[in-house]
């Protein structure tokens, strides 16, 4: 599923970001391009973000 439309990344693109030391939609950004355009992507991002953490995160 494309969760990035303005640069084609999908939610395996942002996990493997993920997986690969992200922590935050901007690292995310940094590692794949997602979220680094026009941000709409970004509410979508901490949710892959938080969905791969052991620990909750904080619901913003
Ligand atoms: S949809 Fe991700 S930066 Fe625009």
């Amino acid at each position: 599923m494309y969760v990035c439309l303005c640069v084609g990344a999908t939610n395996q693109t942002v996990s493997d970001a993920v997986a690969s030391g992200a922590s935050t939609s901007k690292e995310v950004a940094a590692i794949c391009g997602a979220g680094g355009d026009c941000g709409r992507c970004r509410r979508t991002l901490r949710a892959i973000i938080a969905a791969s953490k052991p620990e909750p995160a904080p619901v913003h």
